[in-house]
C-alpha cells in the first residue's frame, strides 16, 4: 500500500485521539451525578452524550468496516441512538436522564473498547467511506462537546445552589471596555457561498448542509465591528423592551409571554448587585456590572431579532456574515472552547471585524433550508442535518464553547428560534 495512505490513517488516528481526549477533558469536573442530570428538553445528560458519541464510530464505522466486529452490547444499538430513525427504534429523548444502568464504568468501558476498535482499523490504509465517517464522527463528538458544556451550564443552574462547573478561572471582564461600535462597508455583488470539498483532501471537512459553493447576489450593507453587549442590552431591558409588543415577531410575542421572559436565560435580579441582576456562568454567577461590556449571550432568536429592531438596524443574512467573515479564520484571538475562558469576552481595542469566531454563536436572519442543489449523505447518516431543515433559524461563528478546530466561515449551526440554552447572541447589520 502507497505510503502517504499510511500517513493519511496515521493523522486521522492522531486527530481522533486528540478529540477523543478533549470530551475526557470536559468531563474532569464532574461527578457521575453531574453526569446524570437532564434539566430541559433540549439537554442530554453527559453519560449519555459519552455513549452517545461512541455509538457513532460503532454504528457507522465499526461494525461496517472493521472485519469480524462485535458490538460492546447488544442493547447498545438502539439505547443510545439519538434520532435515525432508518437504523429503527430508539428511547424518547426525556428518558435519558432514567439511564441510571448501564453504570458509568461499563459506558467508559464502551468508549476504550470503541477507541481500541478504531486503533485497530487505523492500523492501515482504510477505504475512502471509512475515512470520511471516522472524519464525520471526529466532528460529531466536537459537536457534543459543544453540548455537553451547554448541558452542563443548564444542568447546575437549574441546581438551587447554582455550583460553578469550575472554580478557578473567572471570565469577568476586568477592567476592560468594548470599543466603540464601527460599521463596516460590504459591496460585493454577485459572490460564492457554500464550501466543495476537495474529495481527495482528507484534511478539508464540511458538512453536506454547508454544501454545494453556489453563487448569490449580495446588495450592498454594512456590519457592526463586534457583538452585542450586556449593557447595550440591559438598555433594551431598562426601555421596557420585553413589554413593548411593535418589537416582536408574533411568535416571540406569544414565547415571551408564555414563558414569562423578562431578560436573556442565566440574568437573574439580584438585589445585592449594583445592577441589580446577576448572571450565571459556569464559574457560577456573577455580577452583570462585572460582565456588563461582554457579549449579551443565550438570547433566542426572538430577543436578538427584537433587539435589532428596537435600535433600529437588522439581523444579518447568514450569506452577509460568510462574505465578511471568509477573510477571518479562527486564530489566536477567537475566544473558542481551546482558551478555557467558557463564557464570552468583550471585544479588544482593534478597529475593523472583531469577535467572527468564537464568543457566542451568531443569529443570522436567514432560514435554515439547503442550499441549491443540496443532497443528504447516503443512507442513514443522510438523516444528520437534512431532515432538520424546517422551522429553524441559522447561526454562524460558533462560541465560547465550541472547539476551534471545529469551526469555518462556511458552518451553519441551526436551532428552533425559541432556543436559548446555547451560547447565542447577535451582530447588527443594516
Ligand atoms: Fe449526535
Amino acid at each position: 500500500m502507497p505510503a502517504s495512505l499510511d500517513n493519511a490513517a496515521a493523522s486521522l488516528l492522531a486527530r481522533y485521539k486528540a478529540v477523543r481526549n478533549a470530551t475526557a477533558t470536559l468531563c474532569r469536573p464532574l461527578s457521575p451525578e453531574d453526569m446524570m442530570v437532564q434539566s430541559c428538553p433540549e439537554a442530554s445528560p453527559v453519560k449519555w452524550h459519552l455513549a452517545h458519541t461512541s455509538w457513532f464510530f460503532e454504528t457507522f464505522v465499526l461494525s461496517e468496516f472493521l472485519a469480524g466486529y462485535t458490538p460492546f452490547h447488544p442493547d447498545f444499538r438502539w439505547l443510545f441512538n439519538s434520532y435515525y430513525n432508518s437504523l429503527g427504534e430508539m428511547p424518547e429523548k426525556k428518558l435519558r436522564s432514567s439511564f441510571s444502568r448501564p453504570p458509568l464504568d461499563l459506558i467508559l468501558s464502551y468508549r476504550a473498547s470503541v477507541d481500541a476498535g478504531i486503533e485497530r482499523l487505523l492500523q492501515h490504509t482504510v477505504e475512502d467511506e471509512a475515512a470520511r465517517r471516522i472524519a464525520l464522527g471526529i466532528e460529531h463528538e466536537q459537536q457534543h462537546q459543544e453540548l455537553i458544556a451547554t448541558d452542563v451550564k443548564h444542568a447546575l443552574f437549574t441546581n438551587p445552589l447554582h455550583p460553578p462547573y469550575i472554580e478557578d478561572a473567572s471570565p469577568a471582564q476586568g477592567t476592560t471596555i468594548a470599543p466603540p461600535l464601527e460599521w463596516i462597508d460590504f459591496s460585493p455583488g454577485l459572490t460564492e457561498i457554500g464550501l466543495t470539498p476537495d474529495p481527495n483532501a482528507i484534511d478539508c471537512f464540511a458538512f453536506d448542509n454547508e454544501t454545494p459553493r453556489h453563487p448569490v447576489y449580495i446588495a450592498p450593507y454594512r456590519l457592526a465591528s463586534r457583538l452585542v453587549t450586556c449593557a447595550e442590552y440591559l438598555a433594551f431591558l431598562d426601555q421596557n423592551g420585553y413589554n413593548r409588543p411593535e418589537l416582536w415577531l408574533s411568535e416571540g410575542w406569544t414565547a415571551i409571554r408564555s414563558e414569562g421572559w423578562q431578560a436573556p436565560l442565566y440574568w437573574q435580579r439580584d438585589s445585592e448587585t449594583k445592577s441589580g441582576w446577576s448572571i450565571y456562568t459556569l464559574h457560577g454567577l456573577i455580577p452583570l456590572e462585572d460582565l456588563s461590556e461582554t457579549p449579551v449571550c443565550h438570547l433566542s432568536f426572538f430577543e436578538a431579532d427584537a433587539y435589532a429592531r428596537w435600535t433600529g438596524y437588522r439581523l444579518p443574512t447568514e450569506f452577509e456574515w460568510e462574505y465578511a467573515a471568509r477573510e477571518a479564520a479562527p486564530g489566536a484571538r477567537s475566544n473558542l472552547l481551546d482558551t478555557g475562558s467558557l463564557h464570552p469576552t468583550p471585544a479588544g481595542h482593534l478597529s475593523g471585524l472583531q469577535q467572527i469566531f468564537g464568543d457566542v454563536w451568531e443569529w443570522t436572519a436567514s432560514p435554515y433550508t439547503g442550499y441549491p442543489g443540496y443532497a443528504p449523505l447516503p443512507g442513514a447518516l443522510g438523516e444528520y442535518n437534512g431532515k432538520f431543515m424546517s422551522s429553524q433559524m441559522v447561526l454562524r461563528g460558533g462560541s465560547c464553547v465550541t472547539p476551534a478546530s471545529h469551526i469555518r466561515a462556511t458552518y451553519r449551526n441551526f436551532f428552533s428560534p425559541a432556543t436559548r440554552w446555547q451560547f447565542s447572541g447577535l451582530r447588527l447589520a443594516r
